[in-house]
């Protein structure tokens, strides 16, 4: 064996809480049991034929790199199909196209942050921030946010108490990942107010900007402060077109000092994929709005299908969300990733058990999410109404051997 040392680095950066009992599952369906997977947000709706007919039109003899800023054409295809579905006005030089919204994020940290200076976010987060922070060595400062509040914001002197002479930015994520929580332009408002008073970034994750039910529209910080160049918008093609593994994302902000140096970083790591930026300006360019309308119909029709399964099991509290595809649930357990643990190796009900993600690992402040856990709702209605119903046997069956 070499005995070298590896990075603190590294070895501080988290697990995924998603993939952390991945071994688990795939031990389960070896056995032959059918794993419901609500444990990770991979959307199982069509990726959109114009991006397929977009690989077909690729004929060029060698795959080269495309510019580091990002292929021009899509960068154009982009900024018009965002004008045209958010009513707003970006011209295709305030892109930086990215390999998804985890190169933007990783980008964004290292261009406005020193190692040590501070982002702050609201805690549960999404996990893989804390990566990209450890990656880029910043600081995140978690603001804890309430379930029994519906995951409000908290308020203005709870905020500023943790902003500092290092910090940098405020991170939201609208529609919220595990939370399923929509800011309203008052919430946008407040958090722009702040990062303006404090001279700080406002860095909004736009991933799942258009999954918003209940007749809500989609709302970007770019219909608040279309020109802010304190406002850094992160996008991704990831889940609006079921596209996760093109890994196509962007940041956008009318900052040109924030783009050419963050350029220099994308410059290093030369150019996103040629043939899926190529694919993905087709696409944006001839893609039908129908697409999306689909796309929100059936992931409300499937949100309000687990909201109402996880309401009927006793004890179970359940966020109502209202966006992404995300829920957080508290369990009547003391530990869910014990009872998580318990589901893949232990319980099958029919030859069936369901994957659920422990809610620790979206909390900076773990204990906050010991006994809840996140709720993907990707799979068809039908399928998680019966992964619901395996769960409930589960959770019966677990309480029954608990001490
Ligand atoms: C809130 C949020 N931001 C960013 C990402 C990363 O997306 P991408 O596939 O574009 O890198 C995800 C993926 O799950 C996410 O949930």
């Amino acid at each position: 064996m070499v005995n070298i040392k590896l990075s603190n680095r590294a070895r501080n950066t988290p697990p995924s809480p998603i993939r952390k009992l991945a071994h688990l599952a795939n031990n389960a369906r070896r056995s032959g049991t059918h794993v419901y997977a609500l444990n990770i947000g991979q959307p199982d709706i069509e990726s959109p034929q114009e991006f397929f007919d977009g690989l077909n039109l690729f004929k060029q003899k060698i795959v080269a790199y495309d510019q580091s800023q990002g292929n021009e054409n899509l960068c154009k295809a982009w900024s018009r199909y965002v004008n045209r579905t958010l009513q707003v006005q970006t011209s295709p030089e305030q892109f930086l196209i990215t390999m998804g919204a985890s190169e933007a994020l990783v980008f964004l940290f290292m261009t406005c942050c020193d190692p040590g200076d501070e982002v702050i976010i609201f805690d549960p987060t999404y996990a893989n921030y804390l990566g990209f922070a450890a990656v880029a060595g910043v600081t995140l400062v978690p603001i804890l946010s309430n379930m029994e509040d519906n995951f409000a914001l908290p308020a203005k002197n709870v905020i500023e108490q943790k902003i500092t002479n290092r910090t940098r930015a405020i991170l939201l994520c609208s529609p919220n990942n595990p939370t399923g929580t929509v800011y309203g332009r008052g919430e946008l408002q407040f958090v722009l107010d702040l990062c303006e008073e404090h001279n700080i970034f406002l860095i909004v994750d736009e991933t799942y900007r258009e999954f918003v039910y209940d007749e809500l529209e989609p709302l970007s910080i770019l219909h608040l402060a279309p020109n802010n160049r304190r406002v850094i918008v992160v996008d991704s093609l990831s889940k609006r077109f079921s596209l996760c593994g093109a890994r196509i994302g962007c940041l956008l902000t009318s900052n040109e000092e924030v783009l050419s140096t963050a350029l220099h970083i994308a410059q290093a790591r030369l150019a996103a994929p040629t043939i899926d930026q190529f694919a993905s300006a087709h696409m944006l360019y001839n893609i039908k709005d129908d697409y999306l309308e689909n796309a929100r119909n059936e992931f409300q029709a499937r949100r309000d299908a687990l909201y109402y399964a996880l309401r009927e099991i006793p004890n179970v509290t359940v966020h109502r969300p209202k966006g992404a595809f995300y829920t957080i649930a508290q369990l009547p357990v003391d530990n869910a990733e014990a009872f998580a643990t318990y589901l893949l190796s232990q319980f099958s009900c029919g030859g069936k058990t369901t994957f659920i993600a422990p809610a620790a690992g979206f909390y900076m402040q773990n204990s906050q999410g010991t006994k809840k856990a996140r709720f993907a709702f990707v799979l068809k209605k039908s399928e998680i109404e019966a992964a619901i119903e395996v769960l409930a046997a589960g959770l019966l069956q677990y309480l029954r051997q608990q001490p």
